[in-house]
């Protein structure tokens, strides 16, 4: 903690009791802060005060309630590196990037205190005289998140802003690895004027038993989660029995496609920027890459060059680019997925060193063909395997040949195939010539087994919203 100086949000994390949990530092497994674990009676104890703050929020104007988003925005921004300095601390990001999902996470604020005010309704031709058909649209009360330890403050905005934007009140259960950020946020939220009542930050040793109490909960009206498809699907099993509106943002295997017209350097630079950002966490990140046959050894070139200048290292040092793994089971997992691959017949064109702690060396695996593991993986490391590839038609199946449907991207200059190959990806996002496409202004979301729903954007609201019809008669 000797980088840490008057970081009062991070104050807030001593108190350690017989009920806390602790909140450990990737970088070296040391205790960064306390949070309360909660009972189950203490949590539905919330859920009743959500609901009962969300039928009075549910009556506020949008502009009421854009105001108070607002004043969270500028606290948050206010507090950016403080938050950042929290979520380099328990995530492991370097600072630099733990500064830019501040911003990205505060966007999100911004840009639905503004959607606040654009939930428009409609009106309908009437099918016969005298009648007037109209819709309006309504919030769907208390909601639920359930939030991944990668992105401890976007993933939160993300949901909660355009919830209570719409009118509705949030349960936010963040990750037990990262919830001083979900916490500091929201000691924010309340900061700008935002009654407690209407956003509870809760989390109980057993994330199972949260999760199983949301799920089932009469009062919860919708689940949006965001984490592995395995975890997203026990969840949509478990909301069936109280028929939840529920959005998923699950995993992903995005495919990195580098054809022969392709401006390498760019390629190179978005390749490094998607794979090894978050150090592979991202459920974006470029999982695999294939690179066209007469291209391929000077794109691999140039890749392992400029995977080599990057830094590993804690966080909170000045020039780190890739900071630990999240914990020692990620770590072990990622070495097992690369033994695996090599004894499969990859090789390995550099890195792979088990460096102490959580750190593992970014790694690039070449030769690598489209039946290995690792294909088929989401690797959520800083690992990437590369497949060489000749027609455009195959490499299409073997993108498409995956239960994930989440981000894709491809480097090209050729404009007709740029529509032809955006338009048989099967995936929820495409970036062409760019490897970094999220942004609050753009939906995001998957297809296939990467879930449904929409984040950002126009679309983002709609998820709490629920759309009545009212038919006028005899006029
Ligand atoms: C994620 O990994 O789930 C989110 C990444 C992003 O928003 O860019």
């Amino acid at each position: 903690m000797e980088y840490i100086n008057n970081n009062e949000l991070l104050a807030a994390f001593n108190n350690q009791t017989d009920h806390s949990i602790a909140v450990y530092n990737p970088h070296d497994d040391s205790i960064v802060g306390y949070i309360p674990s909660l009972s189950i009676e203490d949590i539905n104890h919330k859920i009743e005060r959500s609901k009962v703050a969300q039928q009075e929020w549910q009556n506020t104007t949008a502009s009421h309630r854009a105001t108070i988003l607002n004043k969270w925005f500028e606290l948050v921004t206010e507090h950016s590196d403080e938050l950042a300095q929290i979520m380099t601390l328990e995530q492991g990001k370097p600072l630099t990037e733990a500064k830019g999902e501040v911003v990205y996470g505060a966007s999100f604020i911004k840009w639905f205190a503004e959607e606040a005010k654009r939930t428009y309704g409609d009106t309908i031709p009437a099918p016969a005289a005298g009648k007037r058909l109209m819709t309006t649209k309504q919030p769907i009360g208390v909601t639920a998140s359930i939030t991944p330890w990668n992105f401890p403050i976007a993933m939160i905005t993300r949901k909660v802003a355009p919830a209570l934007a719409a009118g509705c009140s949030c349960i936010v259960k963040p990750a037990n690895q990262t919830p001083l950020s979900a916490y500091a946020i929201a000691e924010l939220a309340y900061q700008a004027g935002l009654p407690k009542d209407l956003l509870f930050v809760i989390n109980n040793h057993s994330s199972v038993l949260v999760g199983d109490l949301l799920c089932h909960h009469e009062d919860i009206k919708k689940l949006s989660f965001t984490g592995s498809t395995e975890v997203g699907r026990a969840l949509l099993k478990q909301t069936a029995d109280t028929i939840k509106r529920t959005s998923m943002e699950l995993g992903g295997n995005a495919p990195f496609v580098v054809f022969d017209d392709a401006d390498i350097p760019a390629a190179v630079q978005g390749a490094i920027a998607s794979k090894f950002r978050n150090a592979g966490q991202t459920c974006v990140c470029a999982n695999r890459f294939y690179v066209q046959d007469a291209i391929y050894d000077e794109f691999v070139d140039q890749f392992v060059s400029a995977v080599s200048q990057l830094n590993v290292g804690y966080g909170l040092e000045v020039d780190t680019h890739v900071g630990p793994l999240i914990d020692s089971k990620a770590k072990d997992s990622i070495l097992a997925l690369i033994s695996t691959t090599l004894q499969q017949g990859a090789k390995l064109q550099y890195g792979g060193d088990k460096l102490s702690g959580n750190y593992l060396q970014p790694t690039v695996l070449t030769d690598v063909s489209s039946n290995m593991d690792i294909v088929q993986t989401e690797i959520f490391g800083p690992v990437a395997p590369v497949i060489r590839f000749e027609d455009e038609s195959d490499l299409i199946k073997q993108c498409n040949d995956t239960i994930y449907g989440l981000a894709s991207y491809f480097y090209t200059k050729d404009i007709q195939r740029a529509f032809r190959v955006a338009d048989t990806l099967e995936f929820g996002m495409v970036g062409i010539n760019e490897g970094i496409i999220s942004t609050e202004v753009a939906p995001f979301g998957g297809i296939k087994q990467s879930g449904f729903g929409r984040e950002g954007a126009k679309q983002g609201i709609e998820e709490y919203l629920n759309t009545k019809y009212i038919c006028f008669g005899n006029l």
